[in-house]
C-alpha cells in the first residue's frame, strides 16, 4: 500500500469499469438527470444528450484515460511528466475541483444515509400526511444532524481508497455496483407496475422538439461531462492505475453506456411512481428528497421502497465520492511522497471541514453573493473548473500530445482503433469549441 515500489493496478478489465463507471454513475445521475430531461423537452433531449455522450464525452473520457496511462500518475504529475511547463496547472485545477466537489457532495451523500434510516423512523408517516417537505427542512436547518451524517458519508469514503487501488476502489465497486443495477431493476419493475405508470413515462420520454433550443444543447453538454467525471483529472488518475494490455476505447464506450443507461433508467423510476400517485414531479433536491418519499408512503411496503431507493442513491454517491478523494489522495502520494493512509486520512479530513460550511449554507444563512455557499462551490467546480479542464485536456490530445496519444490508444501500434482519425479530430475542433461555448454561457452566475 505505500507510494514505495511498483505502482498498484487494477486486477483486471472489468474491475476498471466498474470503477470508472462508479465514479460516473453518482448523483448526477440520479438526481439531476430526470428532471433536466423532464423540463428540456423529454425523448428529444435524451436524443441530444446521447450524441453529445458518445461523440463530445467518449473523445474527452479517451483522452483523459491515455494521459493517465501513459503517465502512469496523477492528474498533475501526468502533465509533467508528458509535457511540462504550464499544462500541470490542467492537473492543478482538476485536483483543486475533486476537493471542492467531494466538500459539498459529502454533505449530500449524508443526506442519503439519513433517509435511508428515516425510511423506517417516520419519514412515510410524514410523507402520508403531507409533510415531507417539513422533514426535509427540519433536517436541514439542523447542521450538526447534517454533519454528523456527512462524517459518516466521508468516513466510509475514507476507508475505501486507504485500503488502496485493488483491495480498495476495486473491490467495493465489485460488490457495489452489480447491487446499484438489481436495486435499480427492483425499483423500475416495481414503479413501470402501478396503475397509471405510462403517464409518468410518457411525461418523461415524449419528444418535444420545440423546447430543444441552443440553452438545451448547452444543459445537456454540462450534465454530460459532470456526470461521466470528465474535465478533472479522475479519470486520468485511473487511467494510471491500467495495465498496458487493456485495450482503452472499447472500456471507455462502456463506461459511458452505463452511465447513460442509469440516468436514464433512473428516470423510469421516478416518474411512473410520481405521476400514479399524482404528485407533482417538482426539481433537484426537492424530487429526490420531497416528492419520493410521499410517493413512497403511499406504496403497500413503503418503508422498504423507501430505503432501498436511498440505498440505491447512497451507493452512487459513494462510488463517485472515492473516485474524488482518489484524484486527490493520488496527488499527495505520487508528488509528496506521502503514504496512502496518511493522504486518504489528512485529505479526507481536510475536505470534511471544507464541506461544513456547505452543510450550514443548507439553513440559508450563509450566502455568497447571493448563492449558498454549496451552490457557490458548485458553480465555480461545475460551471469553471470542469469546463475548462476538459477544454485542455481536448487541446493537449489534439494538439499538443497527438502522436503521443495515438500510440497509446492503439497500445504502441499492436491494437487498430478504426476512428482514431475522427477522435483526434474531435479532440481538436469540436470538443474544444462546444466546450468554450458552455463554457462562456454557465458563467452566468
Ligand atoms: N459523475 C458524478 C455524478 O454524476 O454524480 C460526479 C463526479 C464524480 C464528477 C467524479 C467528477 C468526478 F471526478
Amino acid at each position: 500500500m505505500s507510494n514505495n515500489g511498483e505502482r498498484e493496478q487494477w486486477g483486471s478489465k472489468i474491475g476498471f469499469i466498474l470503477a470508472a463507471a462508479g465514479s460516473a454513475i453518482g448523483l448526477g445521475n440520479i438526481w439531476r438527470f430526470p428532471y433536466i430531461t423532464g423540463q428540456n423537452g423529454g425523448g428529444a433531449f435524451v436524443v441530444v444528450y446521447v450524441a453529445i455522450v458518445f461523440i463530445i464525452g467518449f473523445s474527452v473520457m479517451l483522452a483523459e484515460v491515455a494521459i493517465g496511462r501513459r503517465a502512469q500518475l496523477n492528474a498533475v504529475g501526468s502533465f509533467k511528466k508528458l509535457k511540462g511547463g504550464a499544462w500541470a496547472i490542467v492537473g492543478w485545477m482538476g485536483v483543486a475541483a475533486g476537493f471542492i466537489i467531494l466538500s459539498y457532495y459529502g454533505v449530500i451523500g449524508g443526506w442519503t444515509i439519513k433517509y435511508i434510516i428515516s425510511s423506517w423512523t417516520g419519514l412515510m408517516e410524514a410523507g402520508a400526511a403531507g409533510k415531507a417537505g417539513d422533514v426535509f427542512g427540519g433536517f436541514v436547518s439542523n447542521t450538526f444532524q447534517v454533519v454528523f451524517y456527512q462524517a459518516l458519508f466521508m468516513l466510509a469514503t475514507i476507508w475505501v481508497v486507504y485500503r488502496g487501488i485493488g483491495e480498495g476502489i476495486e473491490k467495493y465497486c465489485k460488490i457495489l455496483m452489480p447491487a446499484l443495477f438489481v436495486i435499480l431493476l427492483i425499483l423500475i419493475a416495481r414503479s413501470l407496475t402501478l396503475d397509471g405508470a405510462g403517464k409518468g413515462v410518457e411525461f418523461y420520454l415524449k419528444p418535444d422538439l420545440s423546447k430543444i433550443t441552443g440553452d438545451t444543447v448547452l444543459a445537456a453538454l454540462g450534465q454530460a461531462f459532470f456526470s461521466l467525471s470528465l474535465g478533472m483529472g479522475c479519470m486520468i488518475t485511473y487511467g494510471s492505475y491500467l495495465n498496458k494490455e487493456t485495450t482503452i476505447p472499447s472500456a471507455v464506450v462502456q463506461i459511458c453506456f452505463l452511465d447513460t443507461m442509469v440516468a436514464l433508467l433512473a428516470g423510469l423510476v421516478i416518474f411512473p411512481a410520481a405521476f400514479a400517485f399524482g404528485v407533482e414531479a417538482g426539481a433537484g433536491a426537492g424530487l429526490t428528497f420531497v416528492t419520493l418519499p410521499s410517493v413512497f408512503s403511499k406504496m403497500p411496503g413503503g418503508p422498504l421502497w423507501s430505503s432501498l431507493f436511498f440505498l440505491l442513491v447512497f451507493i452512487a454517491a459513494l462510488t463517485s465520492a472515492i473516485s474524488l478523494l482518489e484524484v486527490v489522495a493520488a496527488y499527495f502520494i505520487d508528488e509528496m511522497n506521502w503514504g496512502r493512509q496518511k493522504a486518504a486520512w489528512l485529505m479526507g479530513l481536510a475536505i470534511f471541514l471544507l464541506g461544513i460550511p456547505s452543510a450550514y449554507s443548507l439553513t440559508g444563512n450563509f450566502k455568497i453573493a447571493g448563492k449558498d455557499f454549496l451552490d457557490a462551490a458548485d458553480f465555480l467546480a461545475s460551471n469553471i473548473l470542469l469546463p475548462l479542464g476538459g477544454l485542455f485536456i481536448a487541446l493537449f490530445v489534439g494538439w499538443i500530445w497527438t502522436e503521443g496519444a495515438r500510440k497509446e490508444v492503439s497500445n504502441d501500434g499492436t491494437y487498430h482503433f478504426n476512428i482514431m482519425e475522427a477522435w483526434i479530430w474531435v479532440c481538436r475542433t469540436i470538443a474544444p469549441i462546444a466546450i468554450a461555448i458552455i463554457f462562456w454561457q454557465g458563467l452566468r452566475w
